[in-house]
């Protein structure tokens, strides 16, 4: 959640413009105090009253405009800023800010925040690809600014090329990232895992789960927003790759454990919240297994798949999920104590709102010592902060890095 925060996000003269109306749309949604600050040109694209409507809040349009509370203030602005982000930001914004000149209020408040500065280019291809437009953007990242990188695709000049604006989505975790780095788990390493492993029987068959992989998702991004460093460990999940974190792609449970075992040797905490496959085919077949072979049934050879969490050694911190269809916080406590955990969070599959594929989750918390602490439904992002709360305190707590 962006609650708390204010963010400059200034918008300049391309087509890509009218992304900075949904980019505004999901900071306001996301809690932030949202001040668009708008160049001449960005006003031929889309009308200032899109933004006001959107922010509830006066748009800044020009230097002098007696409208805008920061009117000859340009200062205010800029220390009001949290983040500064500017998207879309054009060629000609991008040399403005290289050579530090500041004959516009966007301009002007770069110059004049402290805060970080985040620049979202979009442009035509050969502007951008043009040695002027990649010196000025080194310069920025050298001077500290935060380069969410052009995609590639359609242009509107009907061209193809680098150029589009980023995904929305993209900044706004760039964003969320950037605020983050100051957070309460600020240079930790966290490794979560996340979705149900898929262990192959044949090329094209495999034993699986209905995980989604939305806990460890939401997990994983609560970290990265509380300035951890994160690495997400994930098997075939359709949902999409979150910004500013270590993505590792896996199958089975066996390319899991050999992941984790890495990713931890680091690790300040290992949140497991995937669904690990306990078995797995004895033997996968190296052909498509045909039923003619098979004949009128076909029996599955199963053989035990490694214990992750009780088999990863070292020193960090180990959270673990029960899923559970009956005696959750009974069930749940046996494996903290197994499994040597430090935390492990109870969820009932079997509810319609909490477990598989929902937003939300109810989830029993139970540490080491024997607390038990029921929360209520809420989102899974919540429950994430919840469990990354509890983490912040026993990493507080075991002192050290
Ligand atoms: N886990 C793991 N490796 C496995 C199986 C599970 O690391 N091979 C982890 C899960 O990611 C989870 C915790 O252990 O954090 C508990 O998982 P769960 O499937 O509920 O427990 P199991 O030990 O597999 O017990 P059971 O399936 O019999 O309930």
């Amino acid at each position: 959640m962006l609650t708390n925060k204010t963010v400059v996000l200034g918008v300049t003269g391309s087509i890509a413009a009218y992304k900075a109306a949904d980019i505004a749309s999901k900071l306001v949604q996301a809690g932030a105090e949202v001040r668009v600050v708008m160049t001449e040109s960005a006003t031929e694209f889309v009308s200032p009253l899109t933004f006001r409507s959107l922010t509830n809040q006066p748009v800044v349009t020009g230097m002098f405009e007696l409208a805008s509370e920061f009117s000859l203030e340009h200062v205010a602005l800029a220390e009001a800023a949290d983040v500064v982000v500017i998207a879309p930001a054009t060629a000609n914004i991008i040399a403005k800010l290289a050579v530090g000149l500041a004959d516009d209020m966007l301009s002007a408040t770069v110059l004049a925040t402290e805060a970080p500065v985040i620049i979202a280019p979009a442009m035509n291809v050969n502007m951008f690809q043009n040695s002027v437009t990649q010196d000025n953007l080194a310069k920025l990242k050298a001077r500290g600014f935060t380069i969410v990188d052009p995609a590639y695709g359609r242009l509107a000049s009907g061209k193809v090329g680098l150029g589009r604006l980023a995904e929305v989505e993209k900044i706004i975790g760039t964003i969320k990232q950037v605020l983050g780095r100051s957070g309460d788990l600020a240079a930790r390493r966290i490794v979560v895992t996340a979705g149900g492993t898929q262990e192959a029987i044949d090329p094209v068959r495999y034993v699986g789960n209905r995980s989604s992989g939305k806990m460890g998702y939401a997990v994983a991004e609560a970290a990265r927003d509380r300035g951890a460093k994160v690495t997400l460990i994930t098997a075939p999940s359709a949902l999409s790759e979150p910004v500013g974190i270590d993505v590792v792609h896996i199958t089975s449970a066996v390319e899991m454990k050999e992941a984790v075992t890495r990713a931890c040797a680091q690790a300040d905490a290992l949140i497991m919240t995937a669904a690990v496959a306990d078995y797995q085919p004895k033997s996968t077949a190296r052909q498509k297994i045909k039923k003619e072979a098979a004949g009128a049934g076909l029996t599955l050879e199963l053989v035990k798949t490694p214990d992750i969490l009780a088999e990863v050694k070292g020193d960090f911190l180990r959270v673990g999920f029960a899923a559970e269809t009956e005696d959750h916080v009974a069930n749940a406590r046996q494996k903290l104590a197994k499994k040597q955990l430090d935390l492990i969070a109870a969820n009932d599959v079997t509810a319609p709102d909490s477990g598989f594929t929902v937003d939300t989750n109810r989830v029993t918390l139970i540490s080491r010592d024997g607390k038990v602490e029921e929360l209520p439904l809420m989102l899974k992002r919540e429950v994430a902060d919840k469990i990354l709360d509890r983490v912040v305190g026993m990493l507080a707590e075991k002192g050290g890095r």
